[in-house]
């Protein structure tokens, strides 16, 4: 972060420090990515090139793909067909250790709110309690080290999510809607931080159905329908100018074409 500048700037501003589009700079690209089940393709031909730093914020109707494609990207599931680069090498599990991720749902241990932190940094081979501790007061949610995980609030968990992700200082940071459903302090709370550690070189891939988010936060954003790449712009362009049908009409607060056909029916 320079002199002056916001972190939020720092967040957006890193994509054109890098320099978007440059060959060679891209932390993480896919090719023709297509994930197939029960008969049909659910990630249907995704090509991205996402630059090294700032935020990349994935928006998309529910039902879209969005949380599919960042479990292909993250390496959890595999592919039907196609390739996920990283840094121009093919993704090997040893690039998913520097990688992390907080899924749409909170997945806790019933165990205190530590416990689970030091049992996420463990599974990774990192066996450093105070290491844990520093990344649950980094969330603000020292106080809460012994209380057991699951009688957390739901902005608690999230944050404890983003600490046990974060424990690790990810190169590669995969939030699915980490902030859905919280109240507005504990978005911005969750949002400082998420700034903090993209400041300190994290790349965050992000699905958000907060526009407001995707503008303050991020640099690029990637629109998805129906398991396809509809768009991908930076963040200004993409919202003062979206080039495809469909990202107009879901910044609209359109129902999707498929939806209007049943109404129509009915
Ligand atoms: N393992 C699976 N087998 C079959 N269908 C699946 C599987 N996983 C996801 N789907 C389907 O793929 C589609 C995309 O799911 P996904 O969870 O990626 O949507 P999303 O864009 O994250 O939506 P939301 O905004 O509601 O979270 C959905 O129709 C879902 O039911
Ligand atoms: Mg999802």
């Amino acid at each position: 972060m320079r002199d002056g500048e916001t972190k939020a700037e720092a967040g957006r501003g890193h994509l054109k420090l890098v320099g978007a589009g440059l060959p060679g700079h891209h932390a993480l690209s896919c090719r023709n990515l297509t994930y197939r089940a029960g008969g049909r393709p659910l990630i249907d031909g995704i090509s991205l090139d996402l630059v090294r730093g700032g935020i990349t914020a994935v928006i998309g109707y529910n039902g879209a793909g969005k949380s599919l494609l960042l479990r292909l990207l993250h390496g959890l599931i595999r592919p039907s067909s196609g390739e996920i680069l990283w840094h121009g090498e093919a993704l090997s599990p040893a690039h998913r250790k520097l990688q992390a991720m907080v899924f749409q749902k909170p997945v806790l241990l019933r165990r205190n709110a530590l416990d689970n932190v030091v049992f996420a940094l463990a599974s990774h081979g990192i066996h450093d309690r105070e290491r844990a501790e520093d990344a649950l007061f980094r969330v603000g949610l020292a106080d809460a080290a012994g209380r057991a995980a699951r009688l957390l609030s739901g902005g608690e968990q999230q944050r404890l999510m983003l600490a046990m992700a974060l424990a690790r200082a990810p190169q590669l940071l995969f939030l699915d809607e980490a902030t859905a459903s919280l109240d507005p302090a504990s978005i911005q709370a969750i949002e400082e931080i998420v700034l903090d550690a993209v400041a300190a070189g994290t790349k965050v891939v992000m699905v958000t159905h907060d526009l407001g988010q995707a503008k303050r936060l991020a640099g690029e954003v990637v629109f998805i329908d129906r398991g396809r790449k509809a768009e991908a712009a930076p963040t200004d362009s993409f919202f003062n100018n979206p080039r495809s049908a469909v990202a107009q009409a879901y910044l609209e607060g359109r129902l999707p074409h498929q939806f209007q056909i049943h109404r129509s029916q009915a």
